[in-house]
C-alpha cells in the first residue's frame, strides 16, 4: 500500500463483522464508526474518506447515514449494499466527485427465487389454499403449470439473467428485454422498441429492470391494454416503473390478472392504498432479495473493491 490507509466510514455492524478482513487490507488504520442514533463529532467525519451505505441501515438510518456522508469533506468512495441508484441522493454524491459503486449482482438469486415463488403461488392459487386452511376448509381444486407459460423479463440484469435460467429448468419460454442485447443471454432477447410485441404474447411479466427517466412509468394504462386478459405481473424493480392507479384498475377490471409486489410507488405503502385489499394482489414490503447470503456477497464485494481502491486497481460495479 503507497501513502497512508483510507478511513473508513462505516457502521458499527460492519465493522463488528467485517473488521478482521478490513484490517487484514488496511492494516492499523480504525474506522469512524456510526452507531444509528448518535451524532458523529465534526472532527471524525473529517478523516472518512471511504463510506459503506450497508444493509443493517436500511431502511430505518440510510437516509441520516447518506444526509452525513454528504457533510462529510473529504470523502472519496462510497460504496452500496444496493444494486439500484435511482434514489437522487446517489447523484448528489455523483455530482461532488464522490466514487460510487454498488452491489449489483449480490441479490440476484434470492429475488430470482422470490419470482419464482412468486409465479408459483399464482398458478398454484395458494392464496385461496391458505384462505381455505384458516377456515378449516378442504377444498381440492385444480391449478395449473408454469411449463410452457411465457414470461417476459424486463431488465436482463444479473437478476433478469437469474429469472430467465431459472423460468427455463421450470419450462417456462422467457424472453427478455433490455437495451443492447449481447447475444450471450441465456433466452431470446429483445429490445425496448418490442415492447409492446411483448406485452401482447406474455402470461406473466416480470419488471426488473433499473428505475430511469426513461423506464419511469413504463408500464401505464395504454400498456396494460396491450396484455391479454388475465396478464400476471411480479415487480421486483421499483414501485414507479409502473403507473400505480393504471395497475389498480386494471386489477380490479381482472384484466391484470395477478399482481406480487416487492415494491410500491410510495414505500411504505400507505394504509389506505386499495392494493392491501386486493386479492389477486401480493405485497412483500421491498424484502425479496433481503437474505442473509445476499449480505454475504454484497460484504464480499465492498471487501474485494476495498483492496481494488487501495492498491489504485479499477473497481467493480462503479458507476461512471
Ligand atoms: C436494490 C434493492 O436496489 O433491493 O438492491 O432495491
Amino acid at each position: 500500500m503507497s501513502g497512508a490507509a483510507p478511513r473508513l466510514f462505516i457502521s458499527n455492524a460492519v465493522w463488528q463483522t467485517h473488521g478482521d478482513a478490513i484490517s487484514s487490507i488496511l492494516g492499523e488504520s480504525a474506522p469512524v464508526l456510526y452507531h444509528p442514533g448518535q451524532r458523529v463529532p465534526a472532527e471524525h467525519l473529517a478523516i472518512a474518506e471511504v463510506a459503506c451505505l450497508s444493509s443493517d441501515l436500511w431502511p430505518d438510518w440510510s437516509g441520516t447515514y447518506l444526509r452525513v456522508c454528504l457533510d462529510a469533506p473529504n470523502l472519496r468512495w462510497l460504496h452500496t449494499f444496493s444494486a439500484g441508484i435511482d434514489h437522487p441522493v446517489f447523484r448528489m454524491f455523483l455530482d461532488k466527485g464522490v466514487r460510487l459503486t454498488t452491489s449489483s449482482g449480490s441479490s440476484a438469486v434470492p429475488i430470482a427465487h422470490h419470482v419464482m415463488m412468486n409465479l408459483l403461488d399464482a398458478a398454484r392459487d395458494v392464496p385461496r389454499f391458505l384462505a381455505d386452511q384458516a377456515r378449516h376448509e378442504w377444498v381440492p381444486r385444480d391449478v395449473e403449470d408454469l411449463e410452457g407459460r411465457t414470461v417476459g423479463v424486463i431488465g436482463m440484469g444479473p437478476i433478469g439473467l437469474e429469472v430467465a435460467r431459472l423460468a427455463i429448468a421450470f419450462g417456462m419460454r422467457p424472453i427478455g428485454m433490455r437495451r443492447t442485447v449481447s447475444g450471450t443471454e441465456p433466452c431470446e432477447t429483445w429490445t425496448f422498441d418490442r415492447l409492446d410485441d411483448l406485452l401482447a404474447i406474455v402470461d406473466d411479466l416480470v419488471l426488473v429492470v433499473p428505475l430511469t427517466p426513461e423506464t419511469n412509468g413504463l408500464i401505464g394504462a395504454e400498456q396494460f391494454a396491450m396484455m391479454r386478459p388475465g396478464t400476471r405481473l411480479v415487480n421486483v424493480g421499483r414501485g414507479n416503473l409502473v403507473d400505480e392507479p393504471a395497475m389498480i384498475e386494471a386489477l380490479r377490471s381482472g384484466h391484470l390478472g395477478w399482481a406480487a409486489l416487492d415494491v410500491t410507488s410510495v414505500e411504505p405503502l400507505p394504509a389506505d392504498s386499495p392494493l392491501w385489499d386486493m386479492p389477486n394482489v401480493v405485497i412483500t414490503p421491498h424484502s425479496s432479495g433481503a437474505t442473509r447470503m445476499n449480505d454475504v456477497r454484497a460484504g464480499a464485494m465492498f471487501l474485494d473493491n476495498l483492496a481494488r481502491y487501495v492498491r489504485g486497481e479499477p473497481m467493480r460495479n462503479e458507476v461512471v
